[in-house]
């Protein structure tokens, strides 16, 4: 370490001696790191034989006031619950989730208005980690960002085409998308839209093993952390947001209005009221024929499908704190509320053609402009992306892995789905493109 490291890391440990004061008030005078910091705030020691990822960043967040550090992590369940597990519990409440051994948690401290955070190092006993430091602002951009949770073995890619060109005619400017694994014709789409600059592919890709010496002392974290994480991967991205609007929506669902165009009608909802989401009522859409087997074609007339089914949202991406898949876990300002949009969620699910539920006239529509000029662009853009050999879709790879999934589901005895258990099968049947490793996720050393 130089002597200039040296310097800095004493000034952080400073900075995090400024924050525990702050807000804890413990009684005792000096801590040295934020490992103990966390150990406190924990109620046990996070030492080194602790069980604990990091994700890479660390974010200090402007939207509150005073400004607040949060650094997600993957770790086993702590004695102390004030720190945010995925669903507020640990291990979660959920059942197919109520068996991982890894639950996501998100540690946030108060800082001071002043401090300028450059980076975070933590030390766990031995050994320590350090994060970098992302900075979150309130929005002034406008348009829509449009998050993905983790893309696993993906192999619907007609879905991506009509997602990303209906919610772009929504008013949608950008899409993170976590990529864990898909089919090649999967890749070719997303590789085609980050060409254009409208995806931002992220890789999230398994997850790193724990120090040699404590790995077979714990489950590995890939095997044990209910479905790639969706819940931290969805939370970082909303703090990536940088648009006025954002919402976090799988490749078979767009958010319509009843008229007009999303954009308008979210900002017209949420600009200067105490609106922080407008909730979506969920209608399952079949298209005839199917864009599986043939084009775009029957875009232009969904049926409706009536079965209930969980909202999805799009939100004030200033105000938002926290969120959950189906409404807002939180807002910044806690007078924020929820409200039920004039509009649908479209949910344009795989299977939902041969779902027995019966057909509805409805007003909805995943274009606010003409059509036709859409579904046309659809075809041309196939035709681009695969150079016209624009390919089917084969079912056998979806197919495994439900089965596998299906395998996974705990009846009697509970499993922790976790999408790590399946690579072996998922590789027999096809030729995957995977993630590749590149220090998302952070153990100390
Ligand atoms: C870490 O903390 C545990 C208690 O949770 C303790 O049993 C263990 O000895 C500590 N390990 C080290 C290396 O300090
Ligand atoms: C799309 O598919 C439909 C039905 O299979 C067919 O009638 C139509 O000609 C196709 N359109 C194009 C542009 O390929
Ligand atoms: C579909 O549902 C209708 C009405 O609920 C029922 O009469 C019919 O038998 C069902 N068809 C199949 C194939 O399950
Ligand atoms: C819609 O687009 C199609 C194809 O681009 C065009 O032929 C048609 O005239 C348009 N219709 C309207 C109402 O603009």
């Amino acid at each position: 370490m130089t002597k200039n490291q040296q310097y800095k890391f004493v000034f952080i440990s400073l900075i995090f001696v400024v924050f525990i004061f702050y807000f804890y008030e413990p009684d005792f005078e000096y801590l040295d790191t934020i490992g103990e910091l966390l150990s406190i705030v924990a109620g046990e020691p996070i030492n080194a034989s602790f069980p604990i990822t990091f994700y890479h960043s660390a974010y200090v967040d402007y939207r509150f006031n005073p400004p607040r550090l949060r650094i997600f992590t993957l770790n086993r369940c702590l004695k102390n619950n004030q720190f945010l597990p995925m669903d507020g519990s640990c291990p979660p409440s959920y059942i197919l989730a109520a068996t991982c051994a890894y639950t996501p948690y998100l540690f946030t401290i108060g800082l001071k208005a002043n401090e300028d955070l450059k980076k975070v190092t933590i030390h766990l006993g031995s050994r320590k980690v350090e994060l970098n430091v992302q900075k979150v602002y309130k929005k002034s951009t406008e348009g829509i960002t449009v998050c993905l949770q983790p893309v696993y073995y993906f192999s619907h890619w007609q879905n991506i085409v009509l997602y990303i060109e209906a919610w772009r005619a929504q008013g949608a400017t950008r899409f993170i998308v976590y990529f864990h694994s898909g089919t090649k014709e999967t890749w070719k789409v997303l590789e085609y839209y980050r060409d254009l600059g409208l995806i931002e592919l992220q890789f999230w890709p398994s997850f790193p093993s724990l120090p040699a010496d404590i790995a077979d002392k714990h489950p590995k974290i890939d095997h044990s952390v209910y479905k790639n994480s969706y819940f931290l991967a969805m939370n970082i991205c909303v703090l990536n947001i940088k648009t006025t609007m954002g919402t976090v929506a799988d490749f078979d669902e767009v958010m319509v209005p009843t008229n007009g165009k999303l954009l308008d009608y979210a900002t017209k909802e949420m600009t200067n009221t105490k609106v922080g989401a407008l909730l979506f009522d969920n209608h399952y859409v079949s298209f005839t024929p199917r864009i599986y087997t043939s084009n775009f074609s029957g875009v232009a007339s969904p049926k409706f499908k009536v079965r209930l089914g969980p909202t999805k949202y799009i939100f004030d991406a200033s105000t938002i704190a926290l969120a959950q898949v189906h409404w807002p876990d939180s807002f910044i300002d806690s007078s924020m509320r929820n409200k039920d949009a004039d509009g649908a969620l479209l949910h344009f699910r795989f299977d939902v053609e041969e779902k027995n539920f019966t057909t509805s006239e409805k007003p909805f529509r995943f274009f606010p402009d003409n059509h036709s000029s859409h579904i046309k662009n659809m075809q041309d853009t196939a035709i681009k992306i695969f150079n016209g050999a624009v390919p089917t879709f084969s079912p056998k790879t979806y197919d495994t892995l439900e089965k596998c999934v299906q395998k996974l589901i705990p009846v009697e005895i509970r499993t922790c789905l976790s999408i790590g258990l399946c690579r072996a099968e998922m590789d027999k049947v096809n030729d995957w493109v995977y993630a590749e490793s590149d220090g998302l996720f952070l153990i100390a050393t």
